[in-house]
């Protein structure tokens, strides 16, 4: 079958298309990734998966205490085991990695493997407001957040380049993004499964 124009596909519900592997959404706290995985996910009729909710659901902890108690290297192991269990035993669904998991050698590999990686990004004073609103990211605390913010994001922007789509969010509304995700789902080829809604 060949697949339908977004035109078609709008013109007829019945018709749905959406890549046959997890869609993985990585980059800096605060930029976007509940929020637009859980729209895209809906867009896209797949699932939507937080790792960073599996992750304190497998430890029984939140992610403060697990940083509080163990520390990041712990963390670090906890969410390497999580994320390569919920891509290889879940079907395809939208993901929500936290910040720092594409940053891992063995998490990035396995996310390279198994799933799209998709980098959000934001310009900094963006990231900033956006995690103004929360107090439960452990890396943040203590001292000037957009400095720390700052230096995270040089140390890890080398990984995130890796990963197969960029989008930027530091504009437009979260539907928005969600659009321009699936265009260039669509303009990448990654659109593979054509069903019928029931
Ligand atoms: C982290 C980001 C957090 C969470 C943990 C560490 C990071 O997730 O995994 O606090 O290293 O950037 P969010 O990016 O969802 O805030």
């Amino acid at each position: 079958m060949t697949r339908p124009s977004a035109a078609a596909e709008a013109a007829n519900p019945d018709i749905v298309s959406r890549p046959d592997r997890t869609i993985v959404l990585v980059g800096m706290m605060g930029v976007g990734k509940t929020t637009i995985g859980k729209r895209l996910a809906h867009r896209l009729g797949m699932d939507f998966i937080d790792a960073d909710a599996e992750i304190e659901k497998a430890a029984g902890y939140t992610i403060p205490e697990i940083f509080e108690k163990f520390g990041e290297a712990q963390f670090r192991d906890g969410e390497r085991r999580v994320i390569a269990r919920l891509l290889k035993d879940e079907p395809a669904h939208v993901m929500a990695a936290g910040g720092g998991a594409f940053n891992d050698p063995d998490t990035r590999a396995t996310m390279k493997e198994r799933a799209i990686s998709v980098w959000l990004r934001a310009d900094l004073d963006v990231l900033g407001k956006r995690v103004a609103r929360r107090t439960n990211r452990p890396l943040l605390e203590g001292g000037e957040v957009e400095e720390k913010l700052a230096a995270l994001m040089e140390a890890r922007a080398p990984a995130y380049e890796l990963a197969e789509l960029h989008l930027n969010t530091s504009e437009g509304e979260p539907e928005d993004s969600v659009e321009t995700l699936v265009q260039k789902l669509e303009a990448g080829g990654y659109m593979k499964v054509y069903a019928c809604r029931t």
